[in-house]
């Protein structure tokens, strides 16, 4: 599995890198106004172009327009400006840019064909259900980036799970969970054994998993599952990107079922090299350590 940090910070970058473990960068409007915020002295299109040099991998960057027209123009403007850096940079483009009812639902993947077939190689982001996913491949998309930390909280917060509030986003939702509510209402359903109520409350029940348009994803490790299966099942070349990553327990299951990319953010890259029983096997072999033993690692 390649490893993209999800990051824009300069120094993030620059330390993965190091490790020999960098095979890219994402970055979102987000993630540039937190660098920007830290910007001393150099301009934010020589602060692009440094993150380009840092690594030879792909770095995406993002259109900020929500039009068919804006986002094919500023794509090609990004392209122009940055791709002749290190010959690295990816457009991500959202799937659907629609802010509210009555916007153009298909503004987004209009813009990922005309991008593909122009050969300017688009990251479709903002992906959140599979059949986006499917539309994105379809389209052309070099990449797809389903969000599975945003799905996470969206399902929580569903459930009723959090009180209407998000969860921080260190915070592991597991997967199972959404089953085991499945199964113990599926249980209480059978005990009730009133027909017309259960037929009313199957449906109930379904809806719980029903977000929006795409039923029956009960987690972000699911969703990215789900885009796998299709994916694999029509042979297309489009790359997943698992994206919205807050644990390395989601990187390792994202890995165990043979995701292209994690993009994830530093910190979770520093949690996945960290083990408490690492660190006490140091700390005991130091302390193990004979002057014989040094003495030999002398030149
Ligand atoms: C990456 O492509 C996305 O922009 C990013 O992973 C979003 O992550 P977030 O949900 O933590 O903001």
């Amino acid at each position: 599995m390649k490893i993209f940090v999800d990051t824009a910070m300069i120094d993030e970058i620059k330390e993965a890198e190091s490790w020999g473990i960098l095979d890219g960068v994402t970055t979102n409007p987000s993630l540039i106004k937190k660098a920007v915020d830290k910007l001393e002295g150099v301009s934010l299109e020589d602060y692009i172009q440094d993150i380009l040099r840092t690594t030879d991998g792909p770095v995406s960057l993002e259109v900020a327009g929500s039009t068919y027209g804006d986002m094919v123009s500023e794509a090609k403007i990004l392209y122009k400006k940055f791709n002749p850096i290190n010959d690295n940079v990816v457009i991500k483009i959202p799937v659907n840019t629609c802010m509210k009812d009555g916007d153009d639902n298909f503004e987004g993947i209009k813009a990922v064909k005309t991008l593909s077939e122009t050969g300017i190689p688009v990251n479709c982001t903002l992906v959140m259900s599979s059949n986006q996913a499917l539309m994105a491949a379809k389209a052309g998309a070099a990449y797809v980036s389903p969000f599975l930390g945003r799905i996470d909280d969206h399902i929580r917060k569903n459930m009723g799970l959090t009180g209407g509030k998000d969860y921080p986003k260190g915070n592991h939702y597991p997967e199972e969970l959404a089953e085991r509510a499945r199964e113990y209402k599926l249980v209480e359903l059978m005990e009730g054994k009133d027909v017309g109520s259960m037929i009313y409350r199957d449906h109930d029940i379904m809806n719980i998993f029903d977000w929006g348009n795409d039923a029956g994803i009960y987690s972000g490790v699911d969703l990215i599952w789900s885009i796998k299966q299709i994916y694999d099942s029509y042979s297309f070349e489009t790359q997943i990107i698992a994206a919205s990553i807050r644990t390395a327990r989601q990187v390792r299951l994202c890995a165990e079922m043979g995701v292209d990319i994690a993009t994830i953010p530093f910190n979770v890259i520093e949690d996945m090299i960290i083990h408490y029983k690492t660190s006490e096997g140091m700390k005991a072999f130091c302390e193990d350590v004979v002057p014989e033993y040094m003495n030999i690692l002398k030149l």
